[in-house]
């Protein structure tokens, strides 16, 4: 039987991540099997889901993650198009259950998918952010062109360079990413290197950037997640169709931007 049957919230958030992924596509930052998306759903299952029995063998994961003992992910699959991902959910997703001692996963739901090849990199992020008391339950990882372009200039890696410059293309993007984008240099996709130097950047910053890669992001809720991402490619959208208009744009003004930070009550 469907983990959805009958769970209306549950049956909400697939519905979001279904939604999100046709975006992903769309704005064509999802090649192929591009991106991956990982939502805790713990607290949308009762007591019979929770405990419901695997379908398959216990997965060893590199490095536990002892804060997601007992938790549930609805986890994008590993070599998955988001095309299909939005147009029928469950066959391309997995939902997965962290064993008590955070040392391993199972696959309880829907059916036997195997979870993304980044999904160690997910899980130690959640349990970071678990660990924090934060309560973010969605981690998403997708191919943005423009922003990923940006990360092939070597000026816009500075600590907040790239950030405070998209910041400055349009009010907006002050107030919907208002800490800014974390950097973390060019590592092999889906290794535990490049889930440590992203989760050193997580206190400081919702929005990363992955040099010559791709952006992850960590938020409460899959829709609001994916629109940082969107907002900031609006404003690389305006920086290079200034730069091929011929001129560098003016940008708003350190004082332009501190007056959106006190009227919006932004960090
Ligand atoms: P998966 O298909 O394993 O999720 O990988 C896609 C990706 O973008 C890797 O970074
Ligand atoms: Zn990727």
């Amino acid at each position: 039987m469907s983990i959805l049957n009958g769970n209306e919230r549950l049956g909400r958030t697939v519905g979001d991540v279904a939604e999100v992924a046709g975006y992903l596509w769309q704005r064509g930052w999802a090649e192929r099997n591009g991106g991956n998306i990982s939502v805790n759903i713990t607290d949308l299952l009762g007591e019979r889901d929770l405990t419901r029995p695997a379908l398959a063998g216990q997965v060893a994961l590199g490095r536990p993650v002892p804060a997601l003992g007992g938790q549930v992910f609805l986890v994008t699959g590993t070599n998955r198009r988001m095309r299909y991902v939005s147009s029928d959910p469950m066959e391309h997703m997995a939902v997965i259950r962290v064993m008590p001692d955070g040392g391993a996963y199972e696959i309880i739901a829907d059916r036997i998918v195997k979870p993304t090849s980044e999904l160690a990199s997910h899980l130690l992020m959640h349990d970071h952010l678990r660990r924090q008391g934060k309560h973010n339950t969605v981690v998403l990882h997708t191919h943005p062109t423009d922003l990923i372009a940006m990360t092939h200039n070597p000026k816009f890696l500075g600590r907040d360079v790239m950030g405070t410059l998209l910041w400055s293309m349009i009010p907006e993007t002050r107030i919907v990413v208002p800490r800014g984008i974390g950097i973390v240099p060019y590592a092999l996709t889906g290794t535990v290197r490049l889930a440590d130097e992203t989760i050193k950047l997580l206190d400081d910053y919702d929005v990363i950037m992955w040099e010559k890669h791709g952006c992850l992001a960590v938020g409460e809720d899959v829709i609001e997640t994916f629109d940082m991402i969107d907002t900031l490619s609006k404003s690389a959208q305006i920086y290079i169709q200034a730069r091929m208009m011929g001129f560098e744009p003016s940008g708003l003004t350190d004082a332009q931007l501190d007056e959106i930070r006190v009227a919006f009550q932004l960090p």
